[in-house]
């Protein structure tokens, strides 16, 4: 029998994948209108501004019940007005399907928010490892002044939903105010 080469890789700095069935996602703040709340900050800004890449391993088609997918999420640093650069965050479409994240490089935090809206927030360093359950929203932000890399895996049937935090945010916002990074 043969010994075959693996068929993906991920960088062990960063997380970059290569390989088969990888794919890349680019997100501009052209495409998070509503989230940030400084509105003014953010229509003075370039609306081609690459805010986060995600690059993602696909073995099997979403909604596949059983699989797994598995990626690395890079977020640029830099803020609309106090607040920082972000993911859009999401709830699973089928809710209970937890995921697993790990911070790779960079500094930034992670933040949780329950079906009733009540937020948390923790940390995000290289060889941070978060579990976020079920039933939780979850978004990334970038803190620091480098890029912030963060590895996760998650459910290929659980779906992404935008939404109810399009409609009302995560009920906290990770802003730095006379140069300490807060959440309020
Ligand atoms: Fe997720």
């Amino acid at each position: 029998m043969e010994i075959k080469d693996p068929r993906n890789h991920f960088s062990k700095e960063n997380g970059a994948l290569s390989g088969e069935k990888t794919s890349k996602t680019i997100r501009k703040l052209k495409d998070m209108k509503g989230f940030y709340e400084d509105e003014e900050a953010f229509n003075k800004m370039d609306p081609e501004t690459v805010l986060y890449e995600v690059e993602m391993h696909a073995p099997v088609k979403a909604g596949t019940e059983g699989g797994l997918f598995f990626g690395t999420s890079f977020l640029n640093p830099g803020k609309v007005g106090e607040e920082f650069f972000m993911t859009k965050g999401h709830f699973h479409e089928i809710i209970n399907r937890a995921e697993y994240y790990w911070g790779l490089e960079g500094e930034g935090v992670l933040v949780f928010m329950d079906e009733d809206g009540n937020a948390s927030a923790e940390k995000v360093c290289p060889g941070s490892l978060h579990f976020v359950p079920g039933k939780i929203a979850h978004r990334l932000v970038n803190t620091g002044d480098t890029k912030l890399a963060v590895g996760a895996c998650w459910p290929a049937d659980a779906g992404h939903q935008y939404g109810p935090i399009a409609e009302s945010g995560f009920g906290v916002r990770i802003k730095e105010k006379n140069g300490t990074i807060i959440a309020e």
